[in-house]
């Protein structure tokens, strides 16, 4: 292997020049930096680990790594040893081959990388799962990508309904007390026998890389499959937007179980060559702060939800921590209220920039440049090399300030390469064959900002987590109590919306406190905790279409006491 040595490009990747980098960039430039340009095999373990491993940067901490118990810090190094560990047993104890379907589903951990990077050295394809998902969410993702494998800890496995999942033939626990019964492999117990040395699985830039699931307004949570070629635009965007140089301490704050945790948790940040801080455990405005100032963390990507939870714990606490080393802040997820942004500047002395981007883009797609001037409550300007407009229902483009349908010109380099098993979905999401429609309206002003107005459709943001309210809806339908529901977002100052459902009850149910709390935890039990509603209403009856479908609009205007618009479709 030859020892490369990458040139640090501190601040020379800066955008000053936006417009005129963005009128006539080419991808090609970014795809030259990476030796697959010439021999056209790729592997993103490889571009993120093995190649750090074997240049100057092999004693560079890559992954620091903190909750209540640990306290770890492992460099380039051992992570490429460490992650052929972890290849070397998933290779010796499985069947799996090159662009078969592994799922990750455990709480934060430094095995989790090891484990996540082991299975990409193997030409894998990663899904990974939010640890708060129940049975359900979990059947539901397995069943869909017939996934043959899942990694996970021995106290979550009671939610894996391995005899309903003919395809799930190898689980991997990873935690101190394992019993190897039904052929579950105790990864602890062998990853420190396993071979240091594996040769990776060369791959083509189109092969399958992650597998997010991700939620719309309808049907189930839909498979969205990236390649390996996202690299490219996860990488530039790691200079142009997260300002990385060679010094930095990166902590992003978002779990691998969102796209925000695999795409710039780990990969933006290793594909630089940056030090990236994991944060295991639970949210705390003091154990945040704290990570700041231990790690000396200079380069923060969070979250609005975050953000506001933390300006709701006080600016006296920010004075107890030294938060001198952040140079710069960055959100997504949500919209960044420009009152945020107010508080951001006053009390870390950093202005917080808001990046637009989706499960399906790949990669960041509208933001706000180090270099750029911020007009608060916008969300910036696209990535150079990306086409971003606002279109009609049509797909016609729409002049500056009007508002209209969030659209990207198709083929930008991280762009999701598949709806598994569902070409048909995948199409629908294009108009005229050249616009991918977000399902957020926004608009652009004159000098090429964008704004955001809100989603188009019933999705629900809710401390930044995309929930679909179809799949709220038929899990309530399940509760022996419910006959109808319907759900919506409501608005929240906190958690931008909250989960509520209108809910008509069968036949021998009355309302009350006990059946709320009881329609809740089933719904947290059978779902997840973060897609039970916060509140229950219940309706005689709910508004509906002839065709029996629920009418979300009309319960969203009858919340926010608005005009219910055109009934015309409504059953009497
Ligand atoms: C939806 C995508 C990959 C980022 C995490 C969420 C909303 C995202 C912003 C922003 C306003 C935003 C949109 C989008 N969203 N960033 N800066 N301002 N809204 O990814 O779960 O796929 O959700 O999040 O509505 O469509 P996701």
């Amino acid at each position: 292997m030859n020892v490369e040595a990458l040139p640090a490009r501190q601040g020379t990747h800066q955008l000053h020049n936006y417009e005129e980098i963005a009128a006539n960039f080419d991808w090609t430039e970014v795809e030259k930096e990476f030796s697959w340009y010439e021999s056209g095999k790729v592997n993103m373990a490889h571009e993120a680990i093995d190649r750090h491993a074997d240049s100057y940067r092999k004693n560079k901490v890559a992954l620091y790594y903190k909750d209540q118990n640990r306290h770890e810090a492992y460099t380039f190094y051992e992570m490429k040893r460490m992650t052929n560990r972890a290849a070397n047993l998933l290779q010796s104890t499985s069947n799996l081959e090159k662009g078969d379907r592994i799922f990750i589903f455990m709480p934060r951990s430094p095995e989790l990388y090891f484990m996540m990077f082991g299975a990409l050295k193997m030409g894998l394809i990663v899904g990974p799962l939010f640890e708060a998902f129940m049975e359900g969410a979990i059947y539901d993702r397995l069943d869909d990508s017939e996934a043959k494998s899942i990694i996970t800890t021995p106290e979550l496995l009671e939610r894996i309904p391995y005899d309903r999942l003919p395809n799930l033939e190898t689980i991997y626990l990873v935690g101190d007390e394992v019993k190897e019964q039904d052929g579950h492999i105790d990864v602890l117990k062998h990853l420190p026998d396993s071979s240091d040395n594996f040769e990776l699985e060369w791959l083509d830039k189109e092969d399958g890389l992650v597998l997010h699931y991700t939620s719309g307004s309808t049907g189930k949570p839909k498979g969205v499959l990236h390649a390996q070629y996202a690299m490219v635009q996860q990488y530039q965007t790691g200079k142009w937007v997260l300002d990385f140089n060679e010094t930095d301490i990166y902590w992003c704050t978002a779990d691998p179980g969102w796209v925000t945790g695999t795409a710039y948790g780990v990969f933006s940040p290793w594909l630089n060559g940056v030090t990236t801080v994991i944060l295991g455990g639970r949210f705390s405005p003091d154990g945040w702060y704290k990570a700041i100032e231990d790690f000396g963390v200079t380069v923060w990507y969070s979250a609005p939800t975050a953000f506001r939870m933390l300006m709701g714990a006080g600016d006296a606490l920010v004075k107890e921590y030294d938060l001198s080393t952040l140079r710069h802040v960055l959100s997504v997820g949500e919209p960044l209220n420009p009152e945020v942004v107010r508080w951001g500047a006053q009390v870390f002395d950093k202005r917080i920039h808001d990046t637009w981007w989706m499960t399906e883009t790949g990669a960041q797609t509208i933001c706000n440049y180090p270099a750029m001037d911020i007009k608060p409550g916008s969300m910036g300007k696209p990535v150079p090399g990306i086409k971003v407009a606002i279109v009609d229902d049509q797909g016609n483009e729409l002049p500056p300030n009007q508002m209209g349908n969030l659209a990207i010109e198709k083929g930008w380099p991280a762009m999701m390469r598949q709806i598994w098993n569902n070409p048909a979905k995948y199409d629908s999401y294009f108009l005229k064959d050249k616009w991918y429609v977000s399902g957020d309206s926004a608009y652009m002003d004159e000098e090429g900002y964008f704004w955001f107005q809100g989603r188009v459709d019933d999705v629900i943001m809710t401390s930044g987590e995309r929930v679909g309210p179809f799949e709220v809806e038929s899990k309530l339908l399940e509760h022996p109590a419910v006959a109808e529901a319907g759900v919506i977002g409501k608005p929240d100052p906190v958690r931008g919306e909250i989960i509520k459902a209108f809910v008509a009850l069968n036949d021998g149910y009355e309302p009350s406190e006990e059946l709320v709390q009881d329609i809740q935890q089933f719904v947290k039990k059978g779902l997840a905790a973060h897609a039970a509603p916060r509140e229950i209403e219940f309706k005689d009856k709910l508004p509906k279409t002839r065709s029996g479908k629920i009418m979300r609009r009309v319960l969203k205007a009858w919340e926010l006491d608005l005009p219910t618009g055109d009934l015309s479709t409504m059953e009497d």
